[in-house]
């Protein structure tokens, strides 16, 4: 038999890099980040300034098209967006066929797939780029209408309609929070909140949810294929189900009578599997500065909302305690852009199993943006190599003989 070190060593150079911690996948003019410093920008402008000053889909259309829009591309960008608000009605009868236990984070993949079947010119991988930009609008369209119609699954409601007199968080809050013949007024303070929370998620460079959309596109699968996977990479707790897990581990902690310094203790045990979740990451290694907006956000919020939360006093205690923890300080983990979110988010009345939902209805304009700047630059299929560590080469042996 072959020596099996031998043709490995014939088959060129091969780095290993798991996680891909120190390995680039492609040249990006998207969004800088700089993670001893805690720098995040869209396009050369600071997270901080966009967050304060713009609206979400002004922040999409930068991303995605790498200026900010004028007052006519923004008016027209938002009429579109608007026109296709609305969703075969078809696509209710797959709705109906989850059962009302279903997580919304997979009801929300499946129907963003299923655009394929409605739209199967997406298929084809020599679109002009006029018809990729109707893709482009379409799903940005009819999102928060999947993600609000994965709601009412759940909570097992009529679904709402869109309506297209509302600006994009609005109706999103319509459609999620109306109840039928109900004359519901959105609350200027929870569509504002959306609007930040949006823009802070909109995009992150190559991060596992983008980097799964690029790689799935660079096959040339369609667009709505591969934001569909986005969305099922982005769902882990390590990720954006991180959101979802905080709340979770809040509310863990405030039952088992709000002992802070008993979880920091937990989290540093080695032998026990408990994280703290909302801390830590791969690249912020001094602050994460989304996380820094949404904490004071969260005080402005539910100030204004005159909501009175313990598990924001826990959350801060647990920060606290964290800041000045000698594990905490020398591995570089701090709260991240999901430690405070949730907190917003069931203020808003949003419940914790459509928090990764809200992150992904905030991610998908970077997707976009990220799928559409691989198609642009041709880049090659993604195609990892690796290092096999099985048998050598062995004779078969028949079935009656093992
Ligand atoms: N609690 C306790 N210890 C932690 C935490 C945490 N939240 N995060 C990292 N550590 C420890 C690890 O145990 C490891 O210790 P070791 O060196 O002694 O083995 C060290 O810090 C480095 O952690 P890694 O997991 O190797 O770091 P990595 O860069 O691979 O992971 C991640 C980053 C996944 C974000 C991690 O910090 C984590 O699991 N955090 C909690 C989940 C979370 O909040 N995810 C959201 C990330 S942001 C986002 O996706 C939007």
């Amino acid at each position: 038999a072959v020596d099996i070190s031998k043709l490995r060593a014939n088959s060129g150079l091969i780095t290993i890099d798991p996680g891909f911690k120190n390995t680039g996948s492609t040249k990006s003019a998207i969004t800088f980040l700089n993670g001893e410093e805690g720098i995040l920008r869209y396009r050369g402008y600071s997270i901080e300034e966009l967050a304060e000053k713009s609206s979400f889909l002004e922040v999409s259309y930068l991303l995605i098209y790498g200026e900010l829009p004028t007052k006519a591309q923004l008016e027209h960008f938002q009429n579109e967006i608007t026109t296709h608000t609305l969703v075969h009605e078809d696509i209710k009868k797959i709705l109906d066929g989850f059962p009302s236990n279903a997580h919304p984070m997979g009801v929300l993949s499946s129907l963003v797939c299923s655009l394929t079947a409605f739209y199967p010119e997406s298929l084809d991988p020599n679109r002009s780029s006029k018809e990729v930009d109707l893709s482009i609008i379409r799903i940005l369209s009819k999102m928060p209408t999947f993600a609000a119609w994965a709601f009412k699954n759940q909570i097992g409601h009529p679904v709402n309609y869109p309506d297209n007199e509302l600006d994009y968080q609005s109706n999103f809050l319509k459609m999620m929070f109306a109840l039928p013949a109900e004359k519901y007024k959105v609350n200027p303070v929870v569509a504002k909140a959306l609007n930040t929370l949006l823009i802070l998620h909109a995009d992150h460079e190559q991060n596992c949810s983008t980097s799964t959309v690029r790689v799935v596109g660079s096959s040339q699968a369609s667009l709505y294929a591969s934001i569909s996977a986005g969305i099922n990479a982005l769902w882990g707790p390590l990720h954006g189900g991180a959101n979802q897990a905080v709340l979770e581990m809040l509310e863990q902690i405030e039952k088992a009578g709000g002992d802070t310094a008993k979880f920091i203790a937990k989290a540093k045990d080695k032998n026990d599997p408990f994280r703290l979740m909302g801390f830590g990451h791969r690249v912020y290694k001094n602050f994460d500065p989304r996380a820094k907006i949404i904490k004071k956000a969260a005080d402005d919020v539910l100030g204004q909302l005159g909501v009175d939360d313990p598990l924001l006093t826990i959350a801060k205690e647990l920060e606290q305690i964290a800041l000045k923890d000698e594990y905490f300080v020398e591995k570089k983990l701090y709260p991240n852009v999901d430690f405070y979110s949730g907190i917003i988010y069931r203020a808003m009345g949003i419940p914790t199993e459509m928090f990764t939902v809200m992150f992904a209805l905030g991610r998908l304009p970077g997707w976009i943006a990220q799928w559409k700047e691989m198609r642009e630059n041709n880049e090659p299929i993604g195609r990892p190599r690796q290092v096999y560590t099985g048998e050598n080469l062995r004779s078969y042996v028949d079935l009656n003989k093992r």
